[in-house]
C-alpha cells in the first residue's frame, strides 16, 4: 500500500547486464524515520559502476548507479538530527557501530554492509529499484540513512567533493591505514584511474621518495607524474626489470593494485621487495584466480592485504579530507578530468571503459 505517490527523479539505471543506461526512477514520497533526502550536485564514475553494467559484478538489476557524490539535504525524516541545508559526501559503507567489527574499530568491515542490498523505490513501470552500495547516487537526489551522509563545509567544489566518497578515502586510506607507508619508502601504483591516482598522491603526502607509476596505457603518463608520481611506467613485459632498477635491485617497499585483476595482483606481486606489502585495492571478479607458488609466498616474506574503503573510518577521514579540500592542503584538480551533465553520463561509462582520463563527474 503506497501513502503517497513517490517523488520521481532522472537517474542512471542499468537494465541488465550490457543493456543502455538511462532513465528515472521513483524514490520514496518522503524521507522515513532517519532518513534524509539528499538533492545530488556531483557524482563520480567509478570502475565499479562500470564493472556493475559490465558484466564484471553480477548485481541485482534494475540498478541505479552511483556511490561516490555530494550533494545537500533537502528534507530530513523523523527523528533526524542534521538540518536541512547541510553539504553532505554519500557514504557506501555506513557503519552500526554495533557489530564485531565496528566494536573492534574496524567500520569499514561492518556487517551491515555485507548484507544483501534490498529493492527500494521503483522504475517509472512499477519495478522494484535497487541502489548500488545503498546508495545509488547518480540521480537527481537519493533517499537514504543519515548514517549514510558525511557533514562537510559548505562551498567546496562538489566535482572534487565528491570524489572524497569513494576514490580518494580509498586511495588516502590505503596509503595509510591499510599499508601504512612511511617516508623514504619506494611505492609502485598498477592501474591509474581515479583509485590509482589518488594512491599516487597520498605516497607523495606520506613522503615516499620512490614513487613509481604503472599503467597499460601511455597517455596516463601526465596525470600520473602530476599527481605524485617520481616516475611512469608502462605495464610490459619490461617492468619488473624496470622497478628494479630503480630500487638497487630490490622491488619496491610497497605495490599497490588499482585494477581489480589476478594479473594485475601477480605483478604486484613481483614487483615487490622481499618482505614488502602488497596492497590490493581493485575489486575483482569473482571467478578470477590469483595463483602464487607456495616457496614464493614463504621465501619472500610479503603481505598481501586488501583494502577496503581504505581501512577508514569515513565519518572520521572524510571530513578532514574535507578540511585539506578546503584550504588547499589536498590539490584534487588532477583527479577530475571533466563534468558531465546527467543526461549525458553514458559517455563517461565509454571514456572509462576506454581508460581516458582520470575521474569523469556527472553534474547537476
Ligand atoms: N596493467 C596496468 N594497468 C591497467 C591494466 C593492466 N593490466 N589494465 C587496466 N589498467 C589500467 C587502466 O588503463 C586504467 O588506467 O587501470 C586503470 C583503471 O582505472 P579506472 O578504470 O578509472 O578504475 P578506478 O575507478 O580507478 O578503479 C580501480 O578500484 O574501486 C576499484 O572497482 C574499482 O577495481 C576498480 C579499481
Ligand atoms: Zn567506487
Amino acid at each position: 500500500e503506497r501513502a503517497a505517490l513517490p517523488v520521481t527523479v532522472r537517474a542512471l539505471v542499468a537494465r541488465a547486464s550490457g543493456a543502455g543506461l538511462a532513465g528515472r526512477a521513483g524514490t520514496p514520497a518522503a524521507p522515513g524515520p532517519g532518513e534524509v533526502r539528499v538533492t545530488i550536485r556531483a557524482a563520480g564514475v567509478c570502475h565499479s559502476d562500470l564493472s556493475m553494467v559490465n558484466g564484471t559484478l553480477a548485481p541485482k538489476y534494475p540498478l541505479v548507479l552511483g556511490h561516490e557524490a555530494t550533494g545537500v539535504v533537502a528534507e530530513t525524516g523523523p527523528g533526524v538530527r542534521l538540518a536541512v541545508g547541510t553539504p553532505v559526501v554519500l557514504n557506501w559503507a555506513p557503519a552500526c557501530r554495533a557489530c564485531w567489527w565496528c566494536r573492534r574499530g574496524e567500520p569499514w568491515l561492518c556487517a551491515d554492509t555485507t548484507s544483501p542490498t534490498v529493492p527500494r523505490g521503483e522504475t517509472e513501470d512499477g519495478v522494484p529499484l535497487h541502489l548500488t552500495l545503498g546508495l545509488g547516487a547518480l540521480a537527481e537526489a537519493v533517499v537514504v540513512p543519515e548514517k549514510a551522509v558525511i557533514p562537510v563545509p559548505a562551498g567546496l567544489p562538489p566535482e572534487r567533493a565528491a570524489l572524497l566518497g569513494c576514490a580518494v578515502l580509498t586511495g588516502v586510506g590505503a596509503v595509510h591505514n591499510t599499508a601504512g607507508v612511511a617516508a623514504g619508502e619506494s611505492v609502485a601504483v598498477i592501474g591509474l584511474g581515479g583509485v590509482g591516482l589518488a594512491v599516487l598522491t597520498a605516497a607523495r603526502r606520506a613522503g615516499a621518495t620512490t614513487i613509481l607509476a604503472v599503467d597499460v596505457a601511455e597517455a596516463k603518463r601526465d596525470l600520473a607524474l602530476a599527481a605524485g608520481a617520481t616516475d611512469f611506467l608502462l605495464s610490459d613485459d619490461r617492468l619488473s626489470k624496470e622497478v628494479r632498477a630503480r630500487t638497487e635491485g630490490r622491488g619496491v617497499d610497497h605495490a599497490f593494485e588499482c585494477v581489480g585483476r589476478a594479473a594485475t595482483i601477480r605483478a604486484a606481486w613481483r614487483l615487490t621487495r622481499r618482505g614488502g606489502a602488497v596492497t590490493v585495492v581493485g575489486m575483482g571478479a569473482k571467478d578470477d584466480m590469483v595463483s602464487l607458488g607456495a616457496l614464493d609466498i614463504f621465501h619472500s616474506a610479503r603481505t598481501l592485504r586488501s583494502s577496503v574503503y581504505g581501512s577508514s573510518d569515513p565519518d572520521r577521514e572524510v571530513p578532514a579530507l574535507a578540511a585539506e579540500l578546503a584550504d588547499g592542503a589536498l590539490d584534487l584538480r588532477v583527479l577530475v578530468s571533466g563534468t558531465i551533465p546527467l543526461d549525458e553520463a553514458p559517455t563517461a561509462f565509454d571514456r572509462l571503459a576506454r581508460g581516458e582520463g582520470a575521474r569523469w563527474v556527472v553534474t547537476l
